[in-house]
């Protein structure tokens, strides 16, 4: 029996995290933020496969049945080869999820104009994993993609509030908007973005809509679970959150506590070089 392990480069995962504990309140998890090594949105392929296996056999030891990468690029990067190549040499029984699968499954049913907006970083743009999967569930709708290296070091720092972090964030979606007059839904296809949601949805024109991944991960989940009752009887139920940062424990303290609306107290780790 073990938590459930939610993992991301730093703050964004808590975006997934806090709709998750909504629908399945009675749960363990543990939620591991590398903060001192993001964002990973800039970093290689192999460097990003690198720290995200670190963390999926961290969250292992600690007991952690099943992990989701509530990471865009860890999801787009590494998820494949871990599934694949390294779940039956380290842990055959265990599994790891991510979350760009789920989003894609369900953006066709969002869209009227079948033009959607992709905001990401770097790293998932690159990897073109949207494009690839949204292909298998929804062929007809274009996806217009942008990725914006700068907000995740912005929110990371707490500097997206600031007049020039609002400046970055406004120019971006001026870019993006500018690839199709009929785009009706952009999708925030990084964990961190949600942070900044309020702030996108204000300056986007009314009829588009603004979508993030933290209630359709969580339905996806809860799914998941009832459909794997194997994997659900060996997650520990006692409604218990365990907090692991490897950066500052004082800043993920305050910065977490506000974007999960409640205190939390996080321990430190060190994942490895
Ligand atoms: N939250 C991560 C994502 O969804 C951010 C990646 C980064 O650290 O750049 O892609």
């Amino acid at each position: 029996m073990g938590p459930i392990g939610v993992f991301d480069s730093g703050y964004g995962g808590l975006t997934i995290l806090k709709d998750i504990k909504e629908k399945l309140p009675s749960y363990n998890f543990i939620y591991l933020g590398d903060n001192a090594r993001a964002p990973y949105g800039t970093k290689s392929f192999d460097l990003v496969y690198k720290y995200t296996l670190q963390a999926v056999k961290d969250l292992f030891q600690r007991n952690c049945e099943l992990v989701i990468l509530a990471c865009n690029t860890s999801s787009a990067k590494a998820l494949r080869s871990i599934q694949q190549k390294d779940l039956q040499i380290i842990a055959p029984n265990k599994r790891v999820l991510g979350v760009i699968r789920p989003s894609t499954e369900i953006i066709g049913e969002l869209t009227k104009s079948n033009s959607v907006g992709l905001l990401a970083t770097q790293g998932t743009v690159t990897s073109n994993s949207y494009v690839i999967e949204l292909k298998k569930f929804s062929p007809l709708t274009k996806i217009h993609q942008h990725a914006c290296p700068l907000w995740v070091s912005l929110i990371e720092n707490n500097k997206h509030c600031s007049i020039s972090g609002k400046e970055i964030i406004k120019n971006d979606i001026e870019i993006l908007l500018e690839k199709d007059s009929n785009m009706d839904l952009i999708v925030l296809g990084c964990t961190h973005y949600p942070i900044v949601k309020e702030y996108i949805q204000s300056i986007v024109p009314k009829h588009v809509n603004v979508i993030s991944q933290g209630q359709i991960v969580a339905d996806r989940l809860f799914d998941y679970l009832n459909r794997h009752k194997d994997i659900e009887s060996r997650c520990s139920k006692e409604s218990k959150i365990l907090y692991l940062t490897t950066g500052d424990i004082d800043e993920f303290n305050d910065n977490a506590s506000n974007y999960i609306g409640e205190q939390i107290n996080s321990s430190h780790i060190n994942l490895g070089t």
